[in-house]
């Protein structure tokens, strides 16, 4: 994927929370924004998405010129992939139904499509037994995988991550990584917030380090921890891997 952010700038009143971002990106399979809470990691993904206006700058992401009006963020927003850190499927619907229901109404597949599709999916990432459960009935790790599985099924162009494995227990944590590792195989690009460094090292090629609205380093993931550059970086990984 191309990306291409040209001045962004969002304030909430007098806070500036995105100072003038700027970055061409050219090619990236997989993205990973990562800096110390507050910096606006996910400020920038939701405008990204199209859920935020900023105040000013521009955005382009492949052949989508963003534009921040209501028309055209529907038409866009249909046509990516969005995951938050928890709270993605409908609580009271199945799993299967949470994958069937946006392709019958928003992408107008007929019933029998959508339930092939939702059904080989659940198959492919070990999630047949549940499919008739009701989120609450899944573990935060499934509900999670779910959610990737109907991203997918949406056939998104690309999919945005905010932190999606931080309210899970480490283990649970693995397999949603296992699952977003996968998606490299489908040549899905993905950008991820994320504090999952190793993840971000060894499965992102590339990565953002944002730390008080601003982009303080890139570069490509095994440089960026290896040889960071910026005093800010070093301090940040510093105290990551203090207890490592
Ligand atoms: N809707 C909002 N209204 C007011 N302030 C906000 C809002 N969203 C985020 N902020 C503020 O913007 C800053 C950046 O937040 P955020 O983008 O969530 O950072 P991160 O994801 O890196 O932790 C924080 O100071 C946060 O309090
Ligand atoms: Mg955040």
């Amino acid at each position: 994927m191309n990306i291409n952010i040209d001045n962004l700038t969002k304030s909430y009143e007098n806070n500036k929370v995105l100072n003038d971002i700027n970055i061409n990106l050219k090619n990236i399979t997989s993205l990973a924004i990562i800096g110390p809470s507050g910096g606006g990691k996910s400020t920038l993904l939701r405008i990204l998405a199209g859920l935020e206006k900023p105040d000013k700058g521009n955005i382009k992401i492949n052949d989508w010129n963003i534009l921040f009006n209501e028309k055209y963020l529907k038409t866009y927003r249909k046509n990516i992939g969005m995951l938050f850190q928890a709270y993605n499927l409908f609580p009271h619907i199945s799993a299967i139904r949470n994958i069937t229901l946006p392709l019958e109404e928003v992408h107008k597949i007929n019933k029998k499509e959508a339930f092939k599709k939702a059904q080989s999916l659940l198959e492919r990432f070990q999630l047949s037994k549940h499919s008739n459960k009701r989120p609450d009935k899944l573990s935060g790790g499934q509900k999670q995988r779910v959610a990737i599985a109907r991203a997918l099924a949406l056939n998104s162009e690309f999919l945005l991550f905010d932190e999606p494995t931080s309210a899970l227990d480490p283990e649970l944590t693995m397999e949603v990584l296992d699952m977003i590792n996968s998606l490299r195989k489908e040549n899905k690009d993905l950008i991820l917030v994320t504090h999952e460094m190793g993840f971000a090292r060894k499965a992102c090629e590339y990565t953002i380090f944002i730390s008080e609205g601003k982009i303080i380093e890139h570069g490509e993931s095994e440089r960026i921890f290896t040889s960071p550059k910026s005093e800010e970086l070093k301090r940040f990984l510093g105290k990551l891997f203090q207890w490592h």
